[in-house]
Parts: structure tokens; sequence; C-alpha cells
């Protein structure tokens, strides 16, 4: 049996190609290679920073828009909200019943936010909400609740599968062994971090990103933008500080890159036919899906309807999964 994969997006702003080669396509990669793979929006984790219902819906969209269009199979992959499993949530209040308080205090994303606060001279729990600090036990209900065997990560995401391994560890050890143990997959692709427009990382707070959908002469008109030296054509130029390159070399083939190294190296390779064959690569990639997004996008009703089909599968197994934690407990099975 092909072991059960699972992960989680959580929907913040549309995403750029940054976001695309650290997680998104690693993800879709997987979900193709794959037989049981779960695939969620994490809505109920982004509500504990977002404050803005509209947004939160909007990003929601996206998220699925987004994976839909870039070729995620609904019917392969179980593709679903967190939201729409509420056994997700009963299952977190049985789990915050057998984690210690000290597991939390020692979490790294709660234990940066204290910091933080420390120094800027702010009470240690400002703006610090359960939600947050809970964080961990809903991640591990949303691993334990779909039995899943295997967690692909960044390296910020591996402390919380240790936690979700240690909480089903407690449970299973307290009561009766209802949960399999979660194991992580470091993913080697993911977590790539991508130069942007000016060379810093990409990021959307610095804004230069490229964004994974847009039409294809905004898309054209931001590669132009990249930032490079005055170098002349003919100059021989090192491909490995030059943001085109490092850029083209996670779109392009091989035998593409390799030829691109040539060319800068030797010289005769201008910045200006650089970003032409960066931006027909991004094309390549972006133009079709971007097409799709957007239809998913203007009605989005398809996608509620993927989403729920989605729900519906991931919810048997949920149910199954909470009935015997609650028979575990000595609560009623569910029926
Ligand atoms: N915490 C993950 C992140 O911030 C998202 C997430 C929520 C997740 N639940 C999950 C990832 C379960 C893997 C498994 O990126």
């Amino acid at each position: 049996m092909d072991k059960v994969i699972l992960s989680g997006i959580k929907p913040t702003d549309a995403p750029h190609i940054g976001n695309y080669i650290g997680m998104i396509r690693p993800a879709l990669q997987l979900a193709a290679a794959h037989k049981n793979v779960y695939l969620f929006n994490a809505d109920y984790h982004a509500l504990n920073m977002m404050r803005d219902p509209k947004a939160l819906k909007h990003h929601s969209y996206q998220i699925a828009a987004c994976f839909l269009a870039l070729g995620l199979d609904p019917g392969k992959t179980v593709f679903y909200n967190q939201s729409d499993i509420p056994e997700i949530f009963e299952l977190t209040q049985m789990l915050c019943s057998v984690t210690p308080k000290g597991l939390m205090d020692r979490a790294h994303s709660y234990k940066a936010s204290v910091d933080k606060n420390r120094e800027e001279g702010r009470d240690v729990d400002a703006d610090i909400n359960m939600g947050l600090y809970t964080y961990p036990i809903l991640m591990t209900a949303d691993i334990l609740v779909a039995q899943a065997e295997l967690i692909p990560v960044g390296k910020d995401q591996v402390q919380h599968v240790e936690f979700a391994r240690d909480i089903a560890g407690y449970f299973n050890n307290t009561f009766s062994p209802v949960f399999k143990l979660p194991e992580y997959k470091l993913e080697e692709t993911g977590g790539a971090i991508l130069p942007g427009l000016d060379g810093r990382k990409m990021s959307k707070s610095y804004g230069n990103h490229i964004p994974v959908f847009m039409d294809s002469k905004a898309r054209r008109k931001l590669v132009m933008k990249i930032v490079t030296d005055s170098k002349l054509p003919a100059e021989s130029k090192n491909p490995d500080d030059n943001v085109i390159f490092q850029l083209y070399s996670h779109f392009a083939g091989s035998n593409e890159v390799a030829a691109m190294r040539a060319d800068f190296e030797r010289g005769g390779m201008g910045y200006g036919d650089a970003k032409q064959k960066l931006f027909e690569a991004l094309e390549l990639t972006f133009e079709k899906p971007t097409q799709l997004y957007n239809d998913y996008m203007a009605d989005t009703r398809k996608i509620d309807e993927l989403l729920a089909a989605g729900a519906e599968k991931a919810r048997k197994v949920a149910r199954e999964t909470l009935s015997a934690a609650r028979e575990a407990v000595g609560l009623k099975a569910l029926r």
C-alpha cells in the first residue's frame, strides 16, 4: 500500500514564482506521483493572523484555483478546505488534553513571537492569541485525522511534524493505539529561495516579485525590469550572480540552462536576450494555467463543487479516526 501523504497550504496572497518553485511545484509533483495524497487549504491556520473576512475567502479561492490551474487532479488527490472537516476540530480538543503545555512553550514559531515582543520592549504576550499558541495541536489533528504517514515539509515545519508524532504517541500510550505516527520528509527542492527583480529574496513585501498568474504583456514587462549591471553584450558575465540566469535555471530544461551558462561565460549573451529567453520559459509554464486560473476565479462555483467532493472523501476517513479516538477515551463512537 502506498503511504498516505498529506500537506496543508495556508491561504495567503496570490502566489509568486518563488512560492511556485519552493512549495507549489513540489506539492504538485508529489500529488501526480502518488496515490494517497491529501492536500488542503489550511484556512483555520490562517485565521490566527487574518482579520479581513473578504481576504480570507478570496485567498482560499486563490489557493484552490492555483493548484487546479496548474494541473492538480482532484479525482486523484483528495483536495479540500480544512474548515469543511469538523472532525479536525473535535480531534484538536481531544489532543489538547494529552498535550503538555511545555511542548507548546517550546514551539519555534511561538518562541519567535515572544522573542520579538521582548526585543521590542513590549509585553511578551502582546498580539499572541491562543490560536497561534496551539497551532501545532491543530496541525497535529490535520495530520492524525487522515492517518497520514508522510508529511513533505520545508525546514520551518519539521518541528511541527515532530510534535505531531509526539502527541500521537502520548495519546496512543495513554489510551490505545489509534493513530499512525507520522514522519516528515524534508523536501530538497522545496524551500528554495528565488531572487526577486532587484536581486534580494523574492517577496511580496519587497515588491520585487513576479506573480504566477498574470497576462503575457505584464509578465514580459516585469521580466524586462530585472536589475542588471551595465556590462555590454560581448562581455563575459558570471551567471551565478545574475538574477536572470538564476530564475531561468528553475524554468528551462537542463540543456537550455547549460547553453545560457556557457553563453554568459563566453561573452556574447546580452541581458536583453537573456530576459527574452526567461520570459519565453515563463510563458511556456504559466500562460495556459493563467487562462485556467482566470476562469476558475471568474466563477468560483466550480471550485466550491470540487472542494465539497474532496471534503466528502476526507470526512469518511476523518469520521472513522475520530470515532475510534472517541471510543478510546471513553466517549461514544460516532455512527
Ligand atoms: N503549518 C503549515 C505552514 O505554515 C501549513 C499546514 C497546516 C500543514 N497543517 C498542515 C502542513 C499539515 C503539513 C501538514 O506552511
